[in-house]
């Protein structure tokens, strides 16, 4: 998931660049990226379920500050990676053009409102801006965590949790 979340960022920030030049190169790779994000957008609702039903792992023994960031961090984590296929796709929604599901036309649910696409574009491209920050905060917490500390966290993530 991780890995797909990222090359959806990454084809995000490439394709806005793509000229409008009337061939549909512009709009196959943003159909390209709907698609994705819808997938990804039920993967992580599915994730969050799963991690939230499921009995968990102790936290690390560790300041409670540190505690906090990292449940602060985890949880802001959520909430951005739920706040960006929502806002694609209500700002799809509002944007007049048809959604496409790898080809598939999903019915109309709404009319062309440019205020509220605007609105969603910006809550779209503000949050892929957090969404990369945390994941770098979180990536150089993992590394200091399990190759400084040496604390076993990808261990961790296997471990069956307590009954
Ligand atoms: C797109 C990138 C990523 C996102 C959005 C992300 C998000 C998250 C979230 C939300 C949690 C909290 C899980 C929970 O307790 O419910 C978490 C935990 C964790 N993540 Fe990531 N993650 C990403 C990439 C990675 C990568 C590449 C690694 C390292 C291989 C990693 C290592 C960990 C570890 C070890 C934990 C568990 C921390 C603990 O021991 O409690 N993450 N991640
Ligand atoms: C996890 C899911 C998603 C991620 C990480 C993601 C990420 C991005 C990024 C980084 C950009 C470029 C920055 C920007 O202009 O906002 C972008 C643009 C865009 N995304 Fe997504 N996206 C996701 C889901 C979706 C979905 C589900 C749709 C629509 C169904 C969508 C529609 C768009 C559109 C139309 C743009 C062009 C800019 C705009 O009109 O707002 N995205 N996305």
């Amino acid at each position: 998931m991780a890995l797909l979340l990222l090359g959806q960022i990454a084809l995000g920030l490439w394709m806005i660049g793509l000229p409008k030049d009337g061939t549909g190169l512009r709009a196959s790779w943003f159909n390209v990226h709907k698609s994705w994000g819808m997938v990804l957008g039920l993967l992580i609702v599915l994730r969050l379920a799963w991690a939230l039903l499921r009995p968990r792992v102790a936290p690390l023994p560790q300041a409670p500050a540190l505690q906090r960031a990292a449940r602060g961090t985890h949880a802001l984590l959520y909430a951005l990676m739920l706040a960006m296929p929502l806002s694609g796709f209500l700002g799809s929604v509002y944007s007049g053009y048809p959604i496409r599901f790898f080809g598939l036309r999903l019915p109309t649910l709404a009319a062309r409102w440019d205020g509220a696409k605007e609105l969603l574009s910006s809550v779209h491209y503000w949050s892929a801006m957090a969404l990369i920050g945390l994941i770098a905060l979180h990536l150089a917490a993992f590394a200091y965590h399990q190759f400084v500390l040496r604390e076993p966290l990808l261990q961790r993530m296997r471990a069956a949790p307590p009954r």
